[in-house]
């Protein structure tokens, strides 16, 4: 038996709080009946509904993807692109991407079930440090890179200070490697960095996310978290870091 608004969480529908809200608002049926007592003990037999549309109960999964270049991050796409869940034609459970990776980057993606965990690992107050390597146009220099670890705004965005480390430089091809370590996860953000330091981003991956690493797997193939990486994540994203 598990709590009522756990269960919605879970159900990636909300988050705890917001299906607890759901439950006073009355908007939560079990089996049928309007329930507005918080804490409500329900079991996997148990059919419960938000604003009248059923909602499955299902053992939470967790997966560390690697997803390939040239993928979107989502369940499923009007234009008919290959999406991440493509990957993964036997798991029947409804899972979705953690966050979102773009289009043309490959990497790390994390995929679940579980609307809390995902909620958490991606709600802004929440930081896991993410690290990116990225292939760019120039010759990267630590005094250009330096503003990034104070932070900068770039079209009016705040971006928060990130660490950097040059790996490489090639005078032939005119490009570098550089290595990005951010803990937020607004839209294009490496690529934003580096551009607003003159380093336009030619290729990017996502190397590591928290503890985890890409280590055993090939573009397109995923292995599932055991239940220590799973709870090492959630304590990492606790840590919330000061503003
Ligand atoms: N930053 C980007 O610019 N793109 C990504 O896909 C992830 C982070």
């Amino acid at each position: 038996m598990e709590r009522l608004q756990k269960v919605i969480a879970h159900a990636g529908i909300a988050s705890r709080r917001k299906a607890e809200e759901y439950i006073l608002a009355g908007r939560v049926k079990v089996n049928g009946q309007v329930i507005q007592q918080l804490g409500t003990q329900v079991s996997e037999k148990d059919q419960i509904e938000v604003d009248n549309v059923p909602i499955y109960q299902e053992e939470p999964v967790y997966y560390l993807f690697y997803k390939p270049r040239g993928v979107i991050s989502a369940v499923s796409d009007d234009k008919n692109r290959k999406v991440v869940i493509d990957y993964f034609p036997n798991v029947t459970k409804r899972i979705y991407p953690v966050g979102r990776l773009d289009y043309d980057t490959s990497g790390l993606l994390l995929l679940t079930n579980d609307g809390n965990f995902s909620q958490k690992l991606t709600h802004p107050k929440y930081e896991v440090d993410k690290v990116y390597v990225a292939k760019v146009k120039g010759k990267a220099e630590n005094k250009q890179l330096l503003p990034l670890t104070r932070g900068i705004r770039h079209e009016g965005v705040k971006m928060a200070p990130a660490k950097f480390n040059i790996l490489s430089n090639d005078a032939k091809s005119q490009t570098s490697i550089v290595e990005l370590t951010i803990h937020e996860g607004k839209n294009h953000q490496v690529k934003n960095m580096l551009q607003a330091v003159g380093l336009p981003v030619q290729k990017l991956k996502r190397e590591k996310y928290g503890h985890l690493t890409l280590a055993g797997l090939r573009p397109g193939e995923y292995r599932e978290l055991n239940k220590k990486e799973v709870s090492q994540l959630l304590e990492l994203a606790k840590k919330v870091k000061k503003k």
